[in-house]
Parts: structure tokens; sequence; C-alpha cells
């Protein structure tokens, strides 16, 4: 039956946001894949475009608006071209999608992916398509994923979905709905075909992996409710993070992202104990001033947090730390940024990500606070802290110099072609002259020289 192939309608997805939006396009092409379609890596010659978006800063959603209204040239050459936006702005903004920007066809939030096929059958009877409907226990845990633009070496597993933190300058709450977790079982399925496949590296994937609990399915938030042998044989994340370890003790195993609020003293002993779990802890802190911390409604304070970096460094000594800032909160001042600095002082922190506040319809913040630090001010703020992580990031890496350490080799280097590029236990990138390597090998790399973001070396 060659002429199935041909006859499949193509389709590509177009991916903005975070490393969960990746994965769920994961997801979406797999449920495409077994519904007819076929995957192009052009979207000029699609028959479907999705967008798969992200609404976390208004930057974010200035760029998509822009990605969409570049395609109704595509659309008036090709009228039988359907467009779907996916993510997060599927969600915050719904029909207005459909009535105000006519190019649009299909509207579907993240937890409705599996109604994709029928939406499509909607759209092709002259129906509008839209599902934006947040699930209770949706964790899309029997679909494998569609390894799309991988490297076949390492992949995302995700392992909770939504939030319940409220942090107030968030939309994840609102738009990826009340936080669950995925059954263990079949977390240890996609681990277990990755490694068959030939990956050597996971990172288990959530908004907020440190809350993982498993009693059988359902929303965190309903726990309380469940019975006592529900809550007996509940599985934690540190319980989950031993369990990965020893199922494959091949493979290296990440996380992402962790709260300082939910972090256990238990994750940082079952990382200490196993060698194939990374010593890399991503741990967004946003502020170093307990006043914005308050007015954020992050449920740790700058000591909590600083308590637990002690702790990380006791119990791992050679873990790297990453973090994220947000400058220019609502009632920011002088004395509050100093406060941030001093934090970064403190930690030093081998990179992070670093953001002005951008104010997010729909969240309390919006609702409560005026967005009153000048534009100005924010960018001046968050120049000094970007400045201020390159020079901790220099620091840090220089460090590596004269010592080895263990990369995994993901791909040729962007500089190079001469070179190979990989990850060390830390999470930075280092780079080192191919000689007789290939990618996916494990390999002890001498460190020579750094940039402020790679490390550079021998074999
Ligand atoms: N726990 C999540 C956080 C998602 S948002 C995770 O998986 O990483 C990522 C980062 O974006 C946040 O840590 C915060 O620093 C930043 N951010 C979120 N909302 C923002 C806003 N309204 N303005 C500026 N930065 C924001
Ligand atoms: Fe957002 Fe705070 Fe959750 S930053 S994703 S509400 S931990």
């Amino acid at each position: 039956m060659l002429a199935t192939v041909d006859n499949k309608k193509k389709y590509s997805i177009i991916t903005y946001g975070c490393q969960m939006n990746f994965s769920d396009s994961e997801v979406v092409s797999s449920i495409l894949n077994s519904n007819g379609y076929q995957s192009s890596d052009n979207y000029i010659n699609s028959d479907l475009i999705l967008l798969n978006t992200c609404s976390i800063r208004e930057k974010a959603e200035i760029t998509i608006r822009k990605k969409l209204e570049s395609f109704k040239k595509l659309k008036k050459k090709n009228t039988n071209l359907k467009i779907g936006v996916l993510g997060c702005m599927a969600e915050r903004l719904k029909e207005k999608f459909l009535i105000e920007e006519k190019i649009v066809d299909l509207v579907v939030g993240p937890d409705a992916y599996r109604d994709i096929p029928n939406l499509l059958e909607e759209i092709e009877i002259g129906n509008s398509a839209v599902n934006v409907i947040l699930s209770k226990d949706e964790t899309y845990d029997n679909i494998d994923p569609s390894r799309l633009d991988s490297n076949g070496i390492s992949a995302f597993v995700s392992i909770t979905r939504g939030c319940d933190n409220m942090c107030t300058f968030c939309v994840v709450p609102f738009t990826r709905g009340r936080e669950r977790s995925r059954d263990p079982k079949s977390i240890i399925k996609e681990i277990l075909k990755l490694k068959n496949d030939g990956y050597k590296e996971i990172t288990l994937l959530g908004q907020n992996v440190d809350s993982y609990l498993w009693y059988g399915g359902g929303l965190k938030k309903d726990f309380k409710n469940a019975s006592e042998l529900q809550k007996k044989s509940s599985l934690s994340f540190s319980k989950l993070l031993n369990l990965m370890a020893d199922n494959f003790k091949n493979m290296r195993i990440r996380f992402t992202t962790s709260n300082p609020q939910d972090m256990s003293e238990d994750v940082l002993n079952v990382m200490a104990k196993h060698k194939n779990i990374c010593k890399h802890i991503h741990l967004p802190v946003q502020s170093g001033s307990d006043k914005i911390l308050r007015l954020m409604n992050r449920k740790h304070t700058v000591s909590d947090y600083k308590e637990l970096i002690g702790n990380i460094k006791k119990i791992i000594p050679d873990c790297g730390i990453s973090h994220d800032m947000i400058t220019g909160f609502p009632n920011e001042n002088d004395d509050d940024h100093k406060m941030t600095l001093e934090l970064m002082d403190y930690v030093k922190y081998d990179f992070g990500f670093m953001f002005k506040y951008s104010q997010r319809p729909g969240t309390s913040a919006y609702k409560k606070f005026d967005d009153n630090v000048p534009e100005k001010v924010k960018q001046k703020r968050l120049e000094e802290i970007i400045d201020l992580q390159q020079k901790h990031s220099f620091m840090n890496l220089k460090n590596y110099v004269g010592k080895s350490c263990e990369v995994l080799i993901e791909k040729e280097s962007k500089k190079s072609n001469k070179y190979w590029c990989g990850r060390n236990d830390q999470n930075i990138m280092v780079v080192f002259p191919k000689k007789n390597h290939k990618p996916g090998d494990f390999v002890n790399i001498e460190i020579n020289d750094n940039t402020s973001t790679t490390l550079i070396g021998t074999s």
C-alpha cells in the first residue's frame, strides 16, 4: 500500500516556550501520526500548521502573533491550509483567536490534545474547533511521544502537569491547570523504550517536580481525601527519583524545575547516593527580597532559600546550581534590587535565566498591583543582574580548568565541525576535538579553557 504514504496529510508543529511545550509537541505529533497525518519539516508545504504557544511574558505572545500574521499570505495561496493554536495562549485567549483572527481554524489547550483528530474532522465539515477544557487527570501517560528534532541521545519525560503554587505573577496555573502526577509505571515504560532506542539521558519534567505525588491518580490538592491505603502506598518525588536511578543505572537522569518551597532533603540524599543522577539543580528564586517574595506569593523567605543552598552544598558539594530571577516586580525599590544582587553574590550561581517583570492579565499581581517600576529602571536592573551572573559564571567555570569531567556527547559544536559538544554532570556545555568519539559516548575531558558559558577541553 505504497500510495497511503502520499495520501497522508502533512503537518508541522512550531513550538515556543518552555521544555514542557516541546515535550507536549512530541505528544501531539504522536497523536497525529496515529490518525493518518504525516510530519513534515517544512511548514510551507504542510496541510496543517500547529503553533504550540507560550504566554509566560507579553513578549512571547507578541512574537507568536507576528508569526500568525505571517501565515495570512500562505493561507491565501493554499486555501486548504489549516492553522491551529495549541498551548498556553490557546487556553488564555480561547475563541478570541477564531473570531478576531480569522486565520486560525483550531484552538486546543494543553489538556485537550487527544481531541485534536475529532476537532480536525469538525473543521472539515465547516464547524469551528475549540477545546480548552482543563483536566483533573490528563497526563498523556499511555502516549508514546514522537521524538521531534531529537539528537537520539537525550529526551524529556514529563512526570507532572500543571502547578498549584499560584505565584502572583505567573499564568501557568491558569493556562495549564491544577497539578497532577503521572503514573510511575508509565514513566518507567517510556524510559525503557528510550533506553532500548539508544537514548542515554532523560530529564524528568514538570513545572514543579519536587511536588510529584502519585497516589493512584487525581489532583495533588485532592490527596487529603485519598484512602489510607493510597496514602500509605503513595510515591513522592524522592522515591520516584530513587526508583528511576535504580532501574536505569546506565542512563543519566536529570530533572527540572525545582521549587525551593517543595524541595526536600530526601531528594538531595537520593541525588548524592546515585552516580547516574546529574549533580545540577535549577532552583528559581525570583527575588532576593523578602518583601517582594511575599508579594509574589512565594512560600519561602530568603533565609529559607539560603538554608536550602547550604544543605545542597553540604550534601552534594559539587552540585551545579542555576536560577530564574525577575526584576522590576511591582513595588521593587533600589533596596530590594540590592538584596537580589546580594543573594546572587551569596549563592554564586553557575548560570541563570533573568527576566523583566511582565504583567499578565488574569494573574493576581495584575489584579492587585500597579506595574509601577518604570521600563528604564527594569532594564537597568536587568542589565546589572545579567552582568553579575556573567561574572559568577565565568568565575565558576574557571574553577574547572585543570580538572577533568565526564561529558555525554550530544552533537557537533556550532562553532566548528572538528569539535563535539555535550554537557557535564553540572549541566555545563563542554566543547572538545572529535578524535574517534561519537555522539552518545561518555568521555572524560580535561578542561583547559573557559568562557562564561562553555568549557573547552580535550579527551
Ligand atoms: N516552574 C516553572 C516556571 C515556569 S515560568 C518551570 O518549569 O520552570 C519560568 C520562569 O519565567 C519563572 O521562573 C519566572 O522567573 C519567569 N516568569 C514567569 N512569569 C513571569 C512574568 N509574568 N514576568 C516575567 N517573568 C516571568
Ligand atoms: Fe509559575 Fe510559580 Fe508554578 S512560577 S509554574 S506558579 S511555581
